[in-house]
């Protein structure tokens, strides 16, 4: 069984036994997030983008665990010559992991680091992967997109996470159409109410993701948590 937290934001860690992987651990400076940067121990740290809502704190993990930090090839050099254990991978490349496959997906969005966000940080992702005999997608920040077809092509997810706070991503309307595109077992929204301007119905969604049949979803709290 996997046990699924939510961080908040779109930060959410996996554990099965001993194993732990955190993605996108945006916590100092995330209003919602009631968990401390110092409380996490994670082995693989996963960055879908460089922006600093999903990079958040994973330099100070990754150097104080020894995490190795799966990214994106530019956002990977970057961590690298910060010191950080790093495994950089390329949009639409799969590797096998101790834990499973792990694949980058296309995702439409954009990356910059530095405060003017002028520091090239490579391409936005989403990640499809295995872990603890699940398969797991963590969309990022993206807009709706064909190319979401292609994810059932080469896994059956269990469990997907979608933004749907609108505005830098996907809204409610389009996530449910990303649902009948990737067809996850499981749902869980990310991306929302964290700041106004990604304010939405999460309540809405759900309602919306289980009128398709063949997802169900399940609106966590930050802290909360899902076994599957
Ligand atoms: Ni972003
Ligand atoms: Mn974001």
């Amino acid at each position: 069984m996997v046990t699924v937290t939510y961080l908040g934001h779109s930060a959410v860690q996996l554990d099965y036994g001993p194993s732990t992987i955190l993605i996108d651990p945006f916590l100092r400076g995330n209003p919602k997030a009631r968990i401390t940067p110092d409380a996490l121990t994670p082995q693989y740290i996963i960055v879908t983008h460089g922006h600093s809502d999903h990079l958040g704190d994973a330099i100070e993990i990754a150097l104080r665990c020894g995490s190795q930090v799966i990214a994106t090839y530019e956002l990977a050099v970057w961590l690298g010559s910060k010191g950080v254990n790093v495994h950089p991978m390329g949009v639409g490349g799969s590797h096998k992991f101790p834990f499973g496959h792990l694949k980058f997906t296309i995702a439409h969005h954009s990356a910059g680091l530095g405060e003017m966000g002028d520091t090239y940080a490579g391409v936005a992702a989403g990640v499809v992967f295995e872990f603890g005999g699940k398969v797991f997608y963590h969309a990022g920040d993206t807009a709706l997109t064909y190319d979401m077809k292609l994810i059932p092509e080469w896994r059956k997810v269990d469990l997907a996470f979608l933004p749907i706070g609108d505005n830098f991503t996907m809204g409610v309307d389009d996530a449910v159409t990303a649902l009948t595109f990737v067809r996850p077992r499981l749902v869980v929204p990310i991306h929302y109410n964290t700041f106004d301007m990604i304010a939405a119905d999460a309540g809405a969604f759900a309602r919306k993701a289980n009128a398709t049949g063949h997802t169900t979803a399940h609106v966590l709290e930050p802290m909360g948590t899902l076994t599957i």
